[in-house]
């Protein structure tokens, strides 16, 4: 969220003068606003029904409509998946067929994406040569969960104002052999508080929320350890977590290695799984995608309440990066700065399409010479980051999202096994509505 919430009519303080028929006597009317009360404990959005209980595949219905909802207790005019924002969680088992009936109840065209799961093509919701869903028409999205991990899904159609009007959900893909641990979703937003852009360019630590609940409140696992998901759903936000966090899993489910971190950066489109061996208050930090550390205190986002407990036995799959090859076959170069973002100095829709052959490794270098961070968004794959500035990451690290911080240079190993014409962008999405888009062709 960085727009369009609207404040609460009347939710400003009245004048302190009372008019002099009122009688200081009475029961003090209906209006008064009842004694705070402490907020209830955030819990993981409500689960879409399954709609097809047999094995071996999923079955959902979600409904886009306009609704009112609360983003930490702003009312927002805006957009709602079945009512709820954020938009009930799917979740599927690794090998599932997945069928979602999107029913567009909107005045405008939409879709969904699937981020950061590999669908057919013509499942994966972009709109740049198919056309998207009308009002008032159904369309029925199906693929097979081919891994898992904790993703997400929007709207690719008017992206930057449908996704910040609350079009947004997680999607998870549970593995069977993964230890049974209490479990707990968290998807973030920024929103707009006191006209601070929070999270944002400022890269202020205020103006978040948690499923929509206000930051600094509690949630609860009541047993341990707890895998926590995240997703940051923001459209510009990063969210900057103070470590220790003990890191599980990355974009595209559970990482080579667990590793502790002193920092977790969630750039706009970001995932990671966290296990927690006790209670803990996850703290954002500030945080710019001008310059990374920003000016400010930290602040709690949410704590979570864990009972004291030991690690599971997590199967992570291990593994050292692969060696770079060498070669580059696609090089894109970030630029551009406040109303034009370009790659490889071109911007959307008037871009050249880059072409790589399926079934085989290719090298996909990125630049970013801009005084930005980019989070570079590849639709249809997920891809092995080979290096950063030159220097291979301690594990072998798969991601579809990966922010490429200012003057960074990344190479990323793309195995394309998925043909068609992706989308690959900046998930900071203003960046992408001024252009910061292009397709990569798996042929
Ligand atoms: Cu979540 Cu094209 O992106
Ligand atoms: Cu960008």
């Amino acid at each position: 969220m960085s727009v369009l919430l609207v404040l609460a009519l009347g939710c400003g303080r009245q004048p302190e003068t009372q008019a002099p028929t009122v009688d200081e006597t009475a029961a003090p009317p209906s209006t008064t606003p009842p004694a705070p009360t402490e907020a209830p404990p955030i819990t993981s959005p409500a689960a879409a029904d399954d709609l097809d209980p047999a094995d071996g595949s999923v079955s959902f219905a979600l409904t886009a409509a306009p609704a009112v909802w609360a983003s930490g207790g702003q009312v927002v005019d805006g957009y709602a998946f079945n009512g709820q924002v954020p938009g009930p969680t799917l979740h599927a088992t690794v090998g599932d067929t997945v069928t979602v009936t999107l029913t567009n109840g909107l005045t405008d065209p939409t879709t969904i994406h699937w981020h950061g799961l590999s669908v057919p093509w013509e499942m994966d919701g972009a709109t740049w040569m198919i056309d998207p869903v009308a009002p008032g028409e159904t369309f029925t999205y199906t693929f097979v969960a081919t891994r898992a991990g904790t993703f997400w899904y929007h709207p690719h159609f008017d992206t930057e104002r449908q996704v910040d009007l609350g079009l947004y959900g997680m999607f998870v893909v549970a593995d069977p052999a993964d230890p049974a641990v209490g479990t707990l979703e968290l998807v973030l937003d920024s929103g707009v508080v006191d006209e601070v852009p929070a999270g944002g360019h400022g890269g202020a630590a205020s103006g978040w929320t948690v499923n929509s609940a206000a930051q600094g409140g509690r949630a609860v696992v009541a047993s341990g350890p707890a895998r926590v998901r995240l997703v940051n759903t923001s459209n510009d936000g990063y969210a900057a977590l103070l470590g220790p966090l003990r890191v599980l899993g990355t974009d595209q489910g559970l990482a080579a290695a667990i590793s502790e971190v002193p920092l977790l950066v969630l750039s706009p489109g970001d995932r990671a799984e966290l296990e927690l061996l006790t209670t803990t208050t996850l703290t954002l930090t500030p945080f710019s995608v001008d310059g990374g550390a920003a000016w400010g205190d930290p602040v709690p986002l949410v704590t979570v309440e864990v009972p004291d407990s030991e690690p599971a036995a997590w199967p992570s799959p291990g593994g050292a990066p692969t060696s770079d090859p060498g070669f580059t076959d696609v090089t894109y170069t970030l630029q551009g700065s406040d109303d034009a973002w370009l790659i490889n100095g071109e911007l959307w829709p008037d871009v050249t399409i880059e072409r790589v052959p399926s079934g085989e490794s290719s090298v996909i270098e990125v630049r970013n010479l801009s005084a930005a961070n980019h989070p570079f968004h590849l639709h249809g794959h997920a891809f092995e980051v080979l290096s950063v500035d030159g220097v291979p990451p301690p594990h072998r690290l798969i991601e579809d999202t990966y922010d490429v911080a200012i003057r960074q240079t990344v190479r990323l190993l793309l195995v394309a096994d998925n043909p068609g014409e992706w989308m690959a962008h900046c998930h900071i999405l203003p960046h992408a509505h001024q252009g910061m888009m292009t397709v990569l062709a798996v042929d």
